[in-house]
C-alpha cells in the first residue's frame, strides 16, 4: 500500500524553535522535533514531508504546488496567523483539509493573537499544549485518513 502524504508546515520563526522564548515555546530544535514526528509518522505508516519559512510567498507556493500530492496539511502559520487571508486563501483554493496547531496557547496572550485566520476554515485546532499539539494532530490525522478507511 502506498504511504499517504502529511504535510507539515511552519511559519515565520519556527526556525528559532529551542532559541527564540524557551519559556513560551521550549527547548526543542525544529530539525529535532522533525526528526522524533517522522518518526512516529512511520509508525503511522503516513510518508511525512515537512516544510518550514519565513516568507509568506514561499509558504502559499508549497500549498499550491500540494494539490493532488497531500492528503492533509499540519500547518502552525506562527505570526502568519494572526495577518494573512493570502495564506487563508491558498489552504481554500488547494482544497486539503489541515489542522491548525499553536505551541502557545494564543488565547491567553496578547489580544491580537486571539484573532486566528485560519481557525473557521480548519478541520481542528490545536493550542496550547506545547509541541506536543505536533504529534497529536498527526495521531488525529492517522485516524481520519488510515483507521477510518
Ligand atoms: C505561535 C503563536 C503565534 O502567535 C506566534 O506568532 C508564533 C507561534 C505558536 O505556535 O504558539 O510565532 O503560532
Amino acid at each position: 500500500m502506498k504511504k499517504k502524504t502529511v504535510l507539515l508546515i511552519n511559519g515565520p520563526n519556527l526556525n528559532l524553535l529551542g532559541k527564540r522564548e524557551n519559556k513560551i515555546y521550549g527547548k526543542i530544535t525544529l530539525k529535532k522535533l522533525v526528526k522524533k514526528l517522522k518518526k512516529k509518522a512511520n509508525f503511522f505508516k503516513i510518508h511525512l514531508k515537512t516544510f518550514q519559512s519565513n516568507s509568506e510567498s514561499k509558504l502559499i507556493k508549497k500549498i499550491q504546488i500540494s494539490k493532488k500530492i497531500v492528503k492533509y496539511i499540519i500547518i502552525n502559520p506562527a505570526a502568519y496567523t494572526h495577518t494573512s487571508i493570502a495564506l487563508r486563501d491558498a489552504l481554500l483554493s488547494v482544497n486539503i483539509p489541515f489542522i491548525e496547531i499553536h505551541i502557545s496557547n494564543i488565547y491567553s496572550r496578547e489580544n491580537f493573537r486571539a484573532n486566528s485566520w485560519f481557525s473557521d476554515i480548519s478541520s481542528g485546532i490545536i493550542c496550547g499544549l506545547g509541541i506536543k499539539g505536533y504529534f497529536l494532530a498527526l495521531e488525529a490525522i492517522y485516524d481520519k485518513i488510515i483507521k477510518e478507511k
